[in-house]
């Protein structure tokens, strides 16, 4: 079995990157993929760079080039819903395009015409063992379950937080998860996106985000160690 990881910036993969053995290095394009061990299990891990298209080529290239089993996404999010504290962790059940807008044709926010889902739901399997590793690490308090939205925009207002909360019922925002979510229905790959919250997208993410990126990220990779024990 080979598992492949993804994050989108250095601080979010270079954690996962030292505990990993035996690296092998392969370079596509301007993406390094490393090769390796992590935890006994055979892993290809790569930064994407930020945003959905980089995070579609690389979930691509993860499928088509390295013919991954599964297939990971770790890194950190801006907190949506209220009760969603920095720290926490948002295991994502489904995964939505919240930038895709088409509804000037009637169809809902999100909805992708012509294509039959766009409400991209995670492996069932992949997020028990999730749920289950991150309670026994950080407790039940600090750890959610729900609905990810991703779009290319770093959110920083309490209208738009609004706005994500009363339109897709989102947990939490960031820039890649439903690309890579989007890429592996229509592969068939199983996959799961885990974000630690590093800022509430509101006036103050700007100045949250690089205090609290760290410890997020740091947060994120210990799930990722922890589930690869477990699968
Ligand atoms: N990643 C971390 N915080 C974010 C935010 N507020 N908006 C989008 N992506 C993020």
């Amino acid at each position: 079995m080979l598992i492949g990881i993804i994050g989108a910036m250095n601080e979010e993969v270079i954690e996962l990157k030292t505990i990993m053995t035996s690296i092998v290095e392969e370079k596509l394009g301007d993406l390094i993929f490393f090769k390796g061990e992590l935890k006994d299990k055979k892993v290809v891990l790569v930064e994407s760079g930020i945003g959905k298209v980089n995070a579609a080529i690389c979930a691509t290239l993860m499928k088509t080039h390295f013919n991954v089993d599964k297939l990971f996404f770790t890194g950190v999010a801006g907190g949506v819903n209220p009760k969603i504290n920095i720290g926490d962790i948002v295991i994502g059940s489904d995964l939505v395009e919240h930038d895709f807008d088409c509804t000037a044709f009637g169809y809902e926010l999100g909805k992708i015409p012509r294509m039959s889902e766009y409400q991209f739901k995670a492996d069932e399997a992949l997020k028990r063992i999730a749920v289950e590793v991150a309670t026994e690490v950080f407790g039940a308090e600090k750890v959610w379950i729900g609905r990810i939205v991703s779009g290319d925009q770093f959110v920083a207002s309490p209208e738009k937080i609004k706005w994500l909360k009363e339109t897709f019922n989102a947990y939490c925002t960031e820039m890649e998860g439903a690309a890579v979510a989007h890429v592996c229905y229509l592969f068939e790959l199983p996959f799961l996106i885990i974000r630690a919250i590093s800022d509430k997208a509101d006036d103050d993410a700007k100045v949250d985000y690089p205090e609290f990126v760290k410890l997020a990220a740091k947060n994120s990779k210990t799930i990722i160690e922890k589930i690869l024990e477990k699968i």
